[in-house]
């Protein structure tokens, strides 16, 4: 079986070897407690077992309701935030044509529910307004404001548009199975409605229909995806050395020297949104109790000319780890040019990949040689199938690095503090005396 790879040799300046094994064995023990149930947070490992669980009568149903928007629609807007949103961009930008916007597929899938920017909203409406459009809305909890003002928005329009009985068509609802304001709203309307199971956190949610309608609504292969997620538990979730275990170790021996900052870089620019899909995965998985690595992102070559430098000679505080895809899919050479006014004639005839990879291998030396301890994930290729090996070996490792952390790797208390001010400074009934303590901070 191909498969991505994990390859933290490059850190053996950073960290000795019997730094490095000191952590197996609490690695093992991580994914004990992840496998038999006792971990921190144990109401919420559903993810573990998704692949394997997911039947062949459900993806059935989400092709099938896929295929009826398409035939309904130009334009599906996909509304949700955070772990509702991020795992169906990440595939869809990652598989999408990069100028087409996934007209090749015969349908254009956009995003709103992930912002309050009034002029998004604006322009939204606007773009909508004499498309053939649907709306897949996504909220576990169904209470979410971003999304809920999104949906109220964009219904109306729909509705005013093709009338209550045409829009009842074209609107899905992903969301709790009995609780939240979504649900009443879905049941009321008489929408089709897809579950979010209770033990799946959103960030851990993208094998659900949460992610997994929505890349199949933009004409991609969603089988691939959970086949490659399926190979990687595989690999993983019975073997105490898996890639899985060692990314984990690897990170956590950096953070306990110091390294409180992780990169996740990559070379090729369709992988931005799986970028911040890790993002959300391993910041609101291990940022609590005072504790764990900050997770950021960049997209090089682009970045290595604006971060570049603080990477190279900043604080040293960074670990950077490198998501390489091995092949394109297509190949373009570089042109020779008799005038050589631009002195690159060196480069006539190659590969713009073998100059990107060399980019990539460069600036692996440059960083380790500034300090900067480097890690690499490398993806065969960019497809479905490795994309959900990749998904599900970053949330493995994650379940067990953030136990290996001490913390709850599953909740996410500290995403309140913003909405309760917010609630109290918009006045919602209810929030009277937050809302009074509030403005006299003001
Ligand atoms: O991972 C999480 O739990 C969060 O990021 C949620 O997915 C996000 O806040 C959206 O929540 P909901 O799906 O309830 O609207």
């Amino acid at each position: 079986m191909n498969s991505i790879r994990f390859d933290y040799s490059k850190i053996c300046q950073f960290v000795s070897k019997e730094e490095m094994e000191s952590l197996f064995p609490q690695a093992q023990q991580a994914l004990k407690s992840l496998k038999d149930g006792t971990a921190k947070g144990n109401d919420f490992l559903g993810w573990l077992d998704l692949p394997i669980e997911i039947t062949t009568e459900q993806l059935q149903d989400i092709e099938k309701t896929a295929a009826a928007l398409r035939a309904r629609t130009q334009v599906v807007v996909v509304i949700g935030i955070g772990g509702s949103y991020l795992g169906a961009r990440a595939v869809i930008e990652a598989l999408a044509d990069s100028f087409h916007n996934y007209e090749p597929n015969g349908m254009k899938v956009i995003f709103a529910g992930h912002n309050i920017g009034e002029d998004y909203y604006h322009e939204l409406l606007h773009y909508l307004q004499d498309k053939e459009f649907g709306i897949c809305v996504i909220s576990k909890s169904g209470t979410t404001t971003e999304p809920a003002i999104a949906f109220r928005l964009l219904k109306e329009l729909l509705e005013s548009r093709v009338g209550k009985e045409e829009a009842r068509k074209r609107i899905v609802a992903i969301t709790d199975a009995a609780k939240g304001a979504l649900r009443t709203l879905a049941d009321q309307e008489g929408y089709k409605t897809f579950v979010i199971p209770d033990n799946v956190g959103g960030r851990f949610s993208v094998l659900t229909p949460v992610g997994l309608l929505p890349i199949a609504i933009a004409g991609f292969d969603i089988r691939e995806l959970v086949k490659g997620a399926v190979e990687m538990r595989e690999l993983c979730l019975n073997h105490d050395r898996s890639l899985a275990a060692e990314y984990a170790v690897a990170r956590t021996a950096l953070y306990r020297k110091g390294y409180a900052v992780e990169l996740l870089a990559n070379f090729n620019p369709k992988l931005h949104y799986i970028t911040e899909w890790w993002k959300q995965l391993y910041g609101e998985s291990e940022g609590k109790e005072n504790k764990g690595i900050f997770p950021a992102g960049v997209d090089f070559t682009t970045d290595l000319h604006s971060m570049g430098q603080y990477i190279q000679q900043g604080v040293r505080m960074l670990m950077e780890t490198v998501v390489s895809v091995e092949s394109p899919h297509y190949k373009v050479e570089i042109p020779a040019d008799e005038a050589n006014l631009d002195k690159l004639n060196f480069l006539a005839g190659k590969r713009v990949d073998e100059v990107n990879k060399m980019a990539e291998l460069g600036t692996q030396i440059a960083h380790v040689d500034g300090g900067v301890p480097n890690m690499k994930v490398v993806m065969p290729a960019l497809t479905a199938l490795y994309i959900g090996q990749l998904f599900y070996f970053f949330e493995l490792a994650c379940g067990i690095s953030g136990c290996m952390l001490g913390v709850n790797p599953f909740d996410q208390p500290g995403v309140e503090a913003y909405k309760n001010n917010m609630f109290a400074l918009l006045d919602k009934p209810g929030y009277e005396e937050a809302s009074k303590a509030i403005k006299a901070r003001l």
